[in-house]
């Protein structure tokens, strides 16, 4: 058993397509552990995505995640943090297969519908920067 980190991004939050993204995991055997909606602060985005700090896209990365409320969420299953990128397809949607959530709710590589951790360890440090361990049940 695994846990990942999903985010549910500004564009599809606005879009009212929560539930269908949803349903994407839970058919396919991932867990809702942890989950909530919240806004990020311009701080909470860079703090996030650090990783990404020195690439060109930072700015309008951080300026993207800001831009309204997301969703966030623990999913759990085996092997669940390749299954979720399997789930979400390739970072920009016109790369992404068929039946793919980015596919099917992403309109830009910017604006790409959903976030997934890359890596267990990653998984585990995105998990505990939102989510106390009475919140992942
Ligand atoms: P994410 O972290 O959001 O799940 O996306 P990812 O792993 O598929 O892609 P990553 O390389 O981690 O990039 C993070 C986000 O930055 C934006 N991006 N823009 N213009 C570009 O070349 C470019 N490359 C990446 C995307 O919105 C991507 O989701
Ligand atoms: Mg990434």
């Amino acid at each position: 058993m695994q846990q990942t980190l999903s985010i549910i991004k500004p564009d599809a939050v606005k879009k009212n397509v929560i539930g269908k993204i949803i349903d994407r995991f839970e058919s396919n055997g991932l867990r809702i552990a942890a989950m909530k909606k919240l806004q990020l602060s311009h701080n909470d985005a860079e703090k996030f995505y650090a990783v990404h700090a020195e690439r060109p896209f930072f700015k309008d990365l951080v300026e993207f995640m800001i831009s309204g409320p997301v969703v966030v969420m623990v999913l759990e299953g085996e092997n669940a943090v390749a299954k979720n990128r399997e789930l979400m397809g390739a970072t920009n949607p016109k790369e992404a297969a068929e039946g793919t959530i980015r596919r099917d709710f992403a309109d830009s590589i910017d604006a790409n519908a959903v976030h997934g951790s890359d890596s267990l360890e990653n998984a585990k440090i995105e998990i505990s920067f939102f989510f106390a361990e009475r919140e992942i049940v």
